[in-house]
């Protein structure tokens, strides 16, 4: 099978590949992505000499560059995309264009090579934010109420998959999941920001009162349920994928990182907060389960552990990342209150 991943130099693309090709040896891979700031073919190396896998360089929205690496492909899985929310909410312009554009023109391509399956990636976040003290989790019914540009990309890419399916017939499946952390995720997002903050001896910036919840899933079982839904997913579905953690506000995370690093709270500092800013997901994924037998095995706090080993182990992958670009980011979103 040629499977064709777009998107497979970031963080959960490139956990996926290196997944994939551990257990599904016998199938190609192709990893199309265009390298931007969140893309790093190191995440790859281990494999990179495989016969079975190769990189092109390329991007999404543009249609002569996806034309050529899509033909004889029976699988899209599609990860490419601008993903972090802070950067939506700075320059929404590259959301609109690589989520919407992108993944219209990579339809098109898909729809004239007839692919037996695209299977594209969202997110929790298109249906938008739940209450504090509510116990209604998101499921396969919810509304979609996206709140920032970046949900609001997602959520058109997600209509967009499904309108080429009930309109032209292509084979598609969808997975929405809660927030993600692992390895090789770019320091960035809440975790591995944290993380390496503190190595550094830097503080770990909360926003506004720290009282906002995610539903944390480890990267790997994101991808074990991505593989359910390739093998036994029903066409035209939507398939929700969850973490099994206790619901812990960012503050309690940042409190488990310092004391996981052997420092104290002096650690943590509250920021100005986001604009917008979601106060809580959490996903009900108990129909996944019940069609697929997939359920998260990795629990939070053991995870967070090892993904803290991770990073204190993997310091010339962040440290090379943690430069340029990122340092002028950091000191807009955090340092010098232009945002
Ligand atoms: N990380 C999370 O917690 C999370 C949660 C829910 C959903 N998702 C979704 O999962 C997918 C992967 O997320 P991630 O965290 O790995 O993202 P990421 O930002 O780490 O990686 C995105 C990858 O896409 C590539 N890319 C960006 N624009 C491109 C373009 N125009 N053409 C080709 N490649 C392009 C980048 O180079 C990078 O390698 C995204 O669709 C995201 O919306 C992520």
């Amino acid at each position: 099978m040629k499977i064709l991943v777009t998107g497979g130099a970031g963080f959960i693309g490139s956990n996926f590949i290196l997944y994939w090709i551990k257990n599904h040896p016998e199938d190609e891979i192709i990893n199309f992505d265009a390298l931007t700031y969140a893309g790093n073919l190191e995440n790859l190396k281990s494999i990179e000499d495989n016969p079975n896998y190769k990189f092109v360089k390329g991007n999404i929205a543009q249609s002569n560059e996806v034309g050529p690496v899509m033909s004889g492909v029976d699988i899209v899985v599609h990860f490419a995309a601008e993903s972090h929310v802070d950067r939506s909410i700075l320059e929404p312009s590259s959301f609109i264009l690589t989520n919407i554009v992108g993944t219209q023109v990579l339809l098109d391509a898909a729809l004239k090579n007839n692919v037996k399956r695209f299977h594209h990636i969202s997110t929790d976040e298109v249906f938008g934010e739940l209450d504090l003290n509510d116990t209604n989790k998101f499921n396969e019914r919810t509304n979609y109420n996206p709140r920032s540009p970046y949900s609001a990309t997602k959520a058109g890419s997600d209509h967009l998959v499904r309108a080429y399916h009930f309109t032209y017939g292509l084979p598609i499946t969808i997975t929405n999941c809660s927030n993600n952390y692992g390895p090789y995720q770019f320091p960035e997002k809440f975790i591995p920001l944290a993380i390496t903050n503190v190595i550094e001896g830097k503080k770990i910036p909360v926003y506004g009162d720290g009282l906002y919840i995610r539903d944390w899933l480890y990267v790997e079982d994101h991808v074990r349920a991505i593989e359910k839904v390739l093998e036994r997913g029903k066409v035209g579905k939507t398939y929700l994928i969850g973490g099994m953690t206790e619901l812990y506000p960012n503050i309690e995370i940042a409190k488990k990182i310092v004391r996981l690093l052997g420092k104290d709270e002096s650690f943590i500092e509250f920021v100005k907060d986001r604009l917008g800013h979601d106060r809580r997901y959490d996903v009900d994924w108990s129909k996944t389960k019940e069609e697929l037998g997939w359920e998260p095995q990795h629990n939070f706090d053991d995870w967070l552990k090892k993904t803290v080993e991770w990073y204190k182990e993997n310091e010339s992958w962040w440290k090379k990342v943690k430069s340029g670009e990122y340092k002028k980011y950091y000191k807009t979103q955090y340092e010098d209150g232009s945002r």
